[in-house]
């Protein structure tokens, strides 16, 4: 087994250098400076995709990317791929951990993107790895997301009261049933909807005994893992190469799956752009949001500054030897079921605020606060979309101390008015 660096103490080290690939992106670029602000020095691998950035440095050695000054000497950028694995060498040189953030993110456009998504994702994942292995070096944070899980976590509807038990939800779904049903309150994974259920308007999925509407309940790091495209089943595949690489290397890995997030930076109208960022780019064409389905579809949005915290204390986190101070600390999920070696270690983490909003929620208070038209309500879907997915994020805040700064209202009120990633010319 390599001999890799895993400092004993629970001391962070601030003087460290941190290498976060895809540092130049929206999340990565929020980690950079959180980082700074803690005293590290970064280094930023970045390809600066194409279709991800239409600002290019004319300068590699001084860019400024889409806002994010990286012309300060306690960044380093080294413009590069994370599938090359001379320029993974070079970007691990002197690193002490990786906050790996690089990844070909959102549903994309058609099938013909597998490859892509396959290459960046995974082959770059696991070339990072393999680069880590090689430099000695046993600390790793990595960007996964909720659509690892798929749809979301639901239960059986309680017959007369329809209530969502344990929610912290502004709005319960009605769920009216026989009052003396047996299966009340249990979970229940959902079938894929039909197309048929959603051309008619039936957008919530139905329980297969009853034909009720389930309730739709916190997401956990415990339930079921069950991608559904393309993109979800690669995120899904580095966390298995990361749980992997700790195994048999004895290195210690954070896999943290983002729910819905938003903020300044964000990508405007691309394929891959979020649904916040295609929101307010209709208000500023002086359009009114389309909102798909009939807009009560539920999800946690959660802001790009907290996502940016939740990287620093795993980062810091990775510095522990979680194992042998907590063994239930060892990831109990489907991707992971034992600690190897001494000291290794991976567990996944839910990243979301905790507060439930629908998308219809966010659309018109983006509307509201950017003095823009009020949304409407298509009744269009995706059939690859889901209906309802929510976080509970209680694992962050229990085991590394993470809680969120920036409320639904503050963050959309900010974010109605932030700057937005420039938008790339479609070839
Ligand atoms: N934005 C979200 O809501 C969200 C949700 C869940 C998970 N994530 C994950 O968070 C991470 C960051 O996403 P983001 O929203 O900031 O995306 P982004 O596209 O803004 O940033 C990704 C960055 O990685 C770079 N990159 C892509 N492929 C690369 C490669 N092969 N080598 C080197 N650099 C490469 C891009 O140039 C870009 O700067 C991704 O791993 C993504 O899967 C994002």
């Amino acid at each position: 087994m390599p001999d890799l660096a895993l400092p004993d103490t629970s001391v962070p080290d601030p003087a460290g250098l941190l290498l976060v690939t895809g540092g130049a992106g929206f999340i990565g670029s929020a980690i950079v400076r959180e980082a700074l602000g803690l005293g590290w020095r970064v280094r930023v691998l970045d390809s600066l995709r194409a279709d991800v950035h239409a600002v290019r440095p004319s300068d590699e050695t001084t860019p400024v990317i889409d806002g994010v000054s990286l012309d300060d000497s306690r960044v380093e950028f080294q413009l590069g791929d994370v599938t090359d694995p001379e320029a993974v060498a070079a970007a691990l040189d002197g690193v002490s951990v990786v906050c790996h953030q690089a990844a070909k993110v959102g549903l994309g456009v058609d099938f013909l993107d597998a490859p892509d998504y396959v290459a960046s994702n995974e082959l770059g994942t696991a070339v990072l790895l393999a680069g880590m292995t090689r430099a000695g070096i046993g600390r790793l944070v990595m960007a996964s997301s909720m659509v690892v899980y798929g749809e979301g976590s639901y239960r059986r509807a309680s017959g007369a009261d329809g209530q969502a038990g344990g929610q912290t939800s502004e709005e319960v779904d009605p769920g009216a049933g026989p009052e003396t049903d047996v299966h009340a309150g249990a979970a229940i994974r959902p079938p894929a909807r039909l197309q048929s259920d959603l051309e008619a308007g039936r957008f919530d999925p139905l329980d297969p005994m009853t034909g009720l509407p389930l309730i739709p309940a916190l997401i956990s790091e415990d339930d079921p893992l069950d991608p559904r495209n393309v993109y979800a089943s690669s995120k899904l595949s580095q966390e298995y190469l990361a749980a992997s690489w700790a195994r048999s290397t004895g290195g210690r890995a954070i896999a943290l799956r983002y729910h819905n997030v938003y903020g300044p930076g964000m990508p405007q109208n691309t394929p891959y752009a979020g649904v916040a960022s295609l929101f307010r780019s209709a208000i500023e064409r002086g359009e009114a949001p389309r909102v798909f389905e009939d807009g009560r579809q539920r999800r946690d949005f959660v802001h790009v500054a907290d996502v940016a915290r939740a990287n620093l204390r795993a980062v810091e986190s990775t510095a522990v030897d979680s194992t042998a101070a907590d063994s239930t600390a060892v990831d109990s999920t489907a991707v992971d079921s034992t600690a190897a070696g001494v000291g290794s270690s991976f567990r996944a983490f839910n990243v979301g605020s905790g507060t439930v909003h629908t998308i219809g929620d966010l659309a018109e208070a983006l509307s509201r606060w950017s003095g823009g038209l009020e949304p409407v309500v298509t009744g269009e879907f995706r059939l690859g979309d889901v209906r309802h997915i929510t976080a509970s994020s209680e694992r962050l805040r229990a085991e590394l101390g993470w809680q969120p700064s920036v409320s639904f209202d503050e963050g959309v009120r900010e974010f109605a008015s932030a700057p937005l990633r420039a938008a790339v010319q479609s070839s």
